[in-house]
């Protein structure tokens, strides 16, 4: 297959790339990415001078740019997105942007070019929270905050093309991922690098939301069989089956970097904190899949990788993200 890759040099996009590269020897990618705060080309450092892949800098809001890269490809995979809550709270209008009108590009693009597939990459947090049970593909969407309303206007959006124009569109829903190059906004990779530096792990609220964990592999494993096997205008939900309080991670956490307890220091709720997320999996499970990797293995392997790559994330962790910091943090 020749992929049109979006947001690949994001967290799951990038780790997806080299997936696809490693699994499909015959496949060639192209990947599209506006190099946002988000996007770093060092997550694609090793493959960059693989004959199979090629990089475009540019938005997927611009018709004229995401035409010309999508022109004689296979398929579709669309990460592109602003994926973080917290920011969302404060500057939502490229959420609505992205995550909205960029799934419409491409879904024209998609029309006009009759490109054979496009998978929408989207979340659990489209079905809002969930006190019991698990949400299952066909539930309401009760998103909670605007980025994960901005995640459902695109879903449904995509499911709109099937329904009136018949578009092959396929959407994968999952749980929260971890593991190697994700931006250290996220809690884990926030956590991991406070710690080994010393620094207070901001736990919001009383520690309690639960969320269902899932190693980033095994999501672009399950991510590329959907590509491969799932059916047109089908939603898949990828959950990692590993539901934790928010206040056991931080102590699994501090018990893998060797630091103590009192670096826990609990501060105001995230406005509008969905307290639980979970998933039913089967439908993905019937195609195929199941997790590969344990969590705790995949936490320690993950803890490892921040320890070891230094040099990748202290950069991010200076200029830009010390004022975000001090905002998002400095009253709490
Ligand atoms: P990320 O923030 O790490 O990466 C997003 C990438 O998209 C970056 O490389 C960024 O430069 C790029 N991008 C942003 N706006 C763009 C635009 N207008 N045009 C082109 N590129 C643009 O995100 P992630 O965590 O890798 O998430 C990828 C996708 O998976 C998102 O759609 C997100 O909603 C979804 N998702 C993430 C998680 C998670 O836990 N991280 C869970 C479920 C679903
Ligand atoms: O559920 C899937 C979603 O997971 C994805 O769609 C999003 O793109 C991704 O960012 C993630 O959203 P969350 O809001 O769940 O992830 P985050 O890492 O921001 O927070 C995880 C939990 O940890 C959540 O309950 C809030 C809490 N938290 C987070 C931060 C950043 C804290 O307690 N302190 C923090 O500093």
């Amino acid at each position: 297959m020749k992929l049109l890759v979006t947001g690949g040099s994001g967290f799951i996009g990038s780790n997806f790339v080299r997936h696809v590269l490693a699994t499909h020897p015959d496949d060639r990618v192209v990947n599209l990415d506006k190099l946002t705060y988000a996007g770093n080309p060092a997550n694609l450092a090793d493959i960059e001078r693989d004959p199979r892949y090629a990089f475009v800098q540019g938005d997927v809001c611009d018709a004229k740019v995401v035409r010309e890269a999508a022109r004689g490809v296979d398929a579709i995979v669309n990460f592109a997105a602003e994926s973080h809550v917290d920011r969302s709270l404060s500057e939502p209008d490229a959420f609505l942007r992205t995550d909205v009108f960029g799934v419409f590009t491409l879904l024209e693009a998609v029309k006009e070019l009759k490109i054979p597939r496009l998978l929408h990459i989207s979340t659990d947090e489209v079905y809002g929270s969930v006190a019991r049970g698990s949400s299952r593909e066909i539930d309401p969407l009760r998103p909670s905050n605007p980025y994960s309303a901005s995640k459902a206007g695109g879903d449904l959006l995509a499911l709109a093309y099937w329904q009136t124009h018949r578009l092959p569109v396929l959407i994968t829903r999952s749980s929260n991922n971890f593991g190697p190059s994700q931006y250290p906004e996220k809690v884990i990779p926030l956590f991991v690098t406070n710690a080994l530096d010393d620094q207070l792990l901001p736990l919001y609220g009383d520690g309690k939301n639960v969320r269902d964990w899932l190693y980033v592999l095994d999501n672009c494993a399950a991510i590329d069989l959907v590509l491969r096997k799932g059916g047109e205008g089908e939603v898949y939900n990828i959950g990692g089956g590993h539901e934790v309080e928010n206040v056991v991670l931080t102590r699994q956490i501090l018990q893998l970097t060797g630091k103590p307890e009192s670096l826990i220091k609990p501060v105001k709720d995230r406005p509008g904190h969905d307290r639980r997320y979970s998933l039913d999996s089967k439908k993905v499970r019937q195609l195929g899949w199941t997790p590969r990797h344990r969590f705790p293995d995949a936490l320690a392997t993950t803890v490892a990788w921040y320890r070891e790559h230094e040099t990748w994330w202290r950069p991010l962790k200076s200029g830009e993200f010390r004022a975000y910091y001090e905002k998002q943090y400095g009253h709490r």
